[in-house]
């Protein structure tokens, strides 16, 4: 009996064949496929009047998204503690402090209320995650920013495709940024992009990207250098390279297909759990979600007995996640009240989940959950 992952890429020949042929081309590095990325994420996000900057991880979209938005030293940045780590040290990496809020019981998303609480004169900008892929209250974040004149920078990591509204997550709105790392919908191996709504602005993240060099992605783009440029702003070498790219197009051909996939499993799970009183499960129908994690709630004293059957039937779970205001380096933070963070922590638990699952092992996930509360 084979194991079930947590997380499993999709790669087939398709993948392989744009991988040698880049390698082929001999440009390795940021050039024309990077270019070719960014366009077809603007084509599959609909963008009219936003740009897009590849980037080499989520986590440095992140870092210079917050740059382009002028945060640095002596601000202050709110985001929910239920995150993954990258936002708090994207934050920090800026020179800002990070102020962690609570989040909602219902989409396990930001509670805005909250976090208006935590706004005060050194607040410059709010980072709202859409956790698992289902949309969090932007309504209320736009609202919170627009009253208070702080920067939105959406976390769409988990949620590349999710919409609201009818329109795609980072197709609107401030800055958006997304994660193309070895476990997400779909992947450049490791990669991300941010998205914005100015010439301005996309000047900035360019040169950000690549340390500065003012004329470097007009160049690359080409697939070649410039030998004469200027160094015109601080700079890092975050760029998405061609090898990166590559996959990462590969990928985004097959994103409908390995949404609807996910979003069949996701039902088929929700459907099975419906009735067990002790699990919670997402409220979503999953029609406008494009489900990177499927993770439910577990009674608390119950979580544990549930992961080790799981275990024994060679299925993995996950724990998505420990809340950031819990690691060291944190733990100084500051922070507002966490009462839902900390209660949710410990149940959560996250289920397999993969494009294109097999269905033997949707099956056996089922049977293996549905088990441990009937038997
Ligand atoms: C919510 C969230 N934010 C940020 C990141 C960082 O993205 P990356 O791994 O591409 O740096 C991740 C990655 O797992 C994530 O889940």
């Amino acid at each position: 009996m084979d194991r079930i992952p947590v997380f499993q890429p999709y790669i087939d020949a398709d993948t392989t064949k744009h991988l040698q042929d880049a390698l082929d081309i001999g440009w390795l590095g940021m050039g024309a496929t990077t270019q070719e990325f960014e366009e077809r994420i603007a084509e599959y996000l609909e963008l009219d009047g936003r740009y897009v900057v590849a980037t080499n991880t989520g986590t440095a979209a992140l870092h210079i998204a917050l740059r382009t938005a002028g945060i640095g030293p002596g601000d202050e940045v709110i985001t929910p503690s239920f995150n993954y780590v990258a936002d708090h040290q994207a934050i920090r990496m800026t020179g800002a402090e990070v102020v962690m809020c609570d989040i909602r019981e219902d989409n396990l998303g930001i509670d805005v209320e909250k976090a208006a609480e935590l706004v005060n004169e050194k607040t410059r900008a709010i980072i709202p995650l859409h956790f698992a892929g289902l949309p969090c209250d932007m309504a209320s974040v736009n609202e919170l920013a627009r009253t208070r004149g702080l920067r939105i920078i959406e976390d769409g990591m988990h949620a590349f495709g999710t919409t609201i509204g009818g329109k795609k997550i980072g197709s609107g709105g401030d800055i958006c940024c997304f994660s193309f790392d070895p476990v997400k919908i779909i992947t450049s191996i490791d990669g991300g992009c941010v998205v914005v709504n100015s010439e301005d602005e996309l000047r900035k993240l360019q040169h950000l990207r690549l340390l500065g060099v003012d004329r470097d992605t007009t160049e690359r783009y080409k697939n070649r250098r410039a030998w004469e440029y200027d160094v015109v702003s601080e700079g890092y070498r975050n760029h998405m390279t061609n090898i990166m790219a590559s996959i990462g197009v590969s990928q985004i051909k097959r994103i409908e297909e390995f949404i609807a996939s996910r979003r069949r499993v996701c039902a088929a799970y929700n459907e099975a759990f419906q009735g067990i009183k002790q699990l919670i499960i997402p409220k979503s129908d999953f029609h406008n979600v494009s489900p990177f994690i499927y993770t439910l709630r577990v009674q608390r004293d119950r979580r544990e007995g549930l992961i080790t059957h799981l275990q024994e039937r060679l299925i993995d779970t996950g724990i998505h996640f420990i809340p950031v205001h819990k690691h060291s380096y944190f733990s100084n933070a500051p922070r507002g009240d966490l009462s839902v963070t900390d209660k949710v922590v410990e149940e959560v638990l996250t289920l397999p989940l993969h494009s294109n699952m097999r269905l033997e092992f949707v099956d056996r996930v089922v049977d293996g959950v549905t088990s441990f509360f009937t038997s």
